[in-house]
Formats: C-alpha cells, sequence, structure tokens
C-alpha cells in the first residue's frame, strides 16, 4: 500500500495526465461509474474531457456520475452549487444521460435522509470505478474536514473556518458561502476502485506531504488515502515541493 504519486511540470500536464486515467476507464468499461469533483483544481480536466468528446468521440453515453458534496443553503440553480458547476463545466458538452448524473440532493426536508440516500445510490450503481479528488490546504477531502473518521458514509457536515475562508473567492463575500454541505464519507470515497487526487499550486504542497508522508490521521483526512490499494497523486511540482 502507501500512496504513489507523479509529478509533472505544471497544471496543464498535470490535468491532461487525469484526463488521460478517465478517458481511459471510460474506454475500458464504458458503462463505469465515475466519481467526480469540483473545486477550481479539475476545471482543466473536464475541459479536455469535452475536448474529446468533441473531436475524439470520447463517449460517456452508457456513464454513470456521482459527486463527492454539495453546498447547503444555496437556492436551486445558484451559480455556485455543485449541481451547477457539474452542468456547466461538463455536463452539459458531452453525451451524458442526466438521470445518470448524480448529487447529493440538498433540498429535501430531511437532509440527514437524503444523506443516506445518496450513500445508498453510490453503493446501488455497483461502485465507483474512478474516484476523482481534489484536496484542501487542511487536508480535506470531500468536505471530510480534519476530525473526520475514517468509517464515516455520506451526511451533513460543518465546513472548517479555513474552507468557508478558503471558499470565499467564489462569492461575494465571505457571509455568503455556506456553512455545511453533503458530503461522501472517508469510508465512501476508500470503496471506490481506484482513486486519482489532483493537487496543484504551492498553497496544497504541505497537506500533500502530510497526506503521503505523514501519520493516518484524522489531523489530515486525506492521510486515509494510505489505506487504500490503488490511489494515484497527480502533482504539479509546486505541489510536490514537500515530497522527498
Ligand atoms: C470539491 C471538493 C473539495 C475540493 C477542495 C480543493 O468537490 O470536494 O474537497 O476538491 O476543496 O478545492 P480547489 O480545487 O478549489 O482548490
Amino acid at each position: 500500500m502507501g500512496i504513489h504519486w507523479t509529478v509533472y511540470p505544471n497544471h496543464h500536464e498535470a490535468s491532461l495526465a487525469v484526463a488521460d486515467t478517465i478517458s481511459a476507464v471510460l474506454i475500458e468499461k464504458p458503462a463505469c461509474v465515475l466519481g467526480l469533483a469540483t473545486g477550481s483544481t479539475p476545471l482543466e480536466v473536464y475541459a479536455e474531457l469535452a475536448r474529446r468528446h468533441r473531436e475524439e468521440a470520447l463517449d460517456f453515453g452508457k456513464a454513470t456520475t456521482v459527486n463527492l458534496d454539495e453546498y447547503i443553503g444555496l437556492p436551486p440553480g445558484h451559480p455556485q452549487s455543485y449541481v451547477h458547476y457539474m452542468h456547466e463545466h461538463l455536463f452539459r458538452h458531452i453525451n451524458i444521460d442526466r438521470d445518470r448524473t448524480h448529487l447529493p440532493n440538498v433540498h429535501a426536508a430531511d437532509l440527514s435522509e437524503s444523506a443516506n440516500d445518496f450513500e445508498r445510490l453510490v453503493e446501488s450503481t455497483g461502485g465507483v470505478d474512478l474516484q476523482l479528488l481534489g484536496i484542501g490546504t487542511n487536508g480535506h477531502i470531500g468536505f471530510n474536514e480534519p476530525g473526520a473518521e475514517e468509517d464515516s458514509v455520506t451526511r451533513v457536515v460543518d465546513l472548517a473556518p479555513g474552507t468557508i475562508h478558503s471558499n470565499s473567492r467564489f462569492f461575494e463575500s465571505e457571509s455568503d458561502v455556506p456553512r455545511r454541505a453533503i458530503t461522501m464519507g472517508i469510508a465512501t470515497i476508500l470503496r471506490a476502485r481506484k482513486i486519482v487526487l489532483l493537487a496543484t499550486g504551492d498553497s496544497k504542497a504541505e497537506a500533500v506531504a502530510e497526506a503521503i508522508n505523514g501519520p493516518i490521521s484524522r489531523d489530515n483526512p486525506a492521510s486515509f488515502l494510505q489505506t487504500h490499494a490503488n490511489v494515484h497523486f497527480v502533482l504539479d511540482s509546486a505541489a510536490a515541493v514537500g515530497l522527498a
């Protein structure tokens, strides 16, 4: 076990490497289940997948997607909601069946029940073939902030103050950033057959080094990935400076 990692010269090259991995899964298993992430890191991956669909007929027609997380508290259709993000940056550019794209439903009356439903839905797909992750500067994966348990499943969580601050770049002010989300748990993520974590930029270097070389600890939720047999960190040189 242990985390296998590759360093690319820049964000662009790292993004192409991740697009290659996702394309390979789609070609080998057209009816695959892809676990997807949002945030700024995977934007170029999605743009490249859209290009490959358009120019090289990369086929999403039989694929299913499940997303890691969704903010609680934004009105339906809000431009910063993750369902909107996925539509804008990927789904509307490819031939995926929208009925097979899934994000946690944050507009249900009972949010805990909705989180449980999402956990069951992920299971009912037959399992995630490839889970794409980003990483927070505090080591979070999905919205599993420091303190998250290894056996956690999809649930309602509070965002860490640092995450609220960091994500305020997408909102008019920090007070507009949602305080809660529904996220897949650590155990949900670890059930994926293969996991690819993309991290670029020097702000991620410390969290990446701790995740790979540090102790397995709730202080850095990404360190739980050390227990998985098939994890690949795709890094640019800035995100890899803390690695020997
Ligand atoms: C997004 C998610 C988060 C992000 C992380 C990094 O669905 O689950 O864990 O991957 O916050 O965000 P960026 O890429 O914006 O630095």
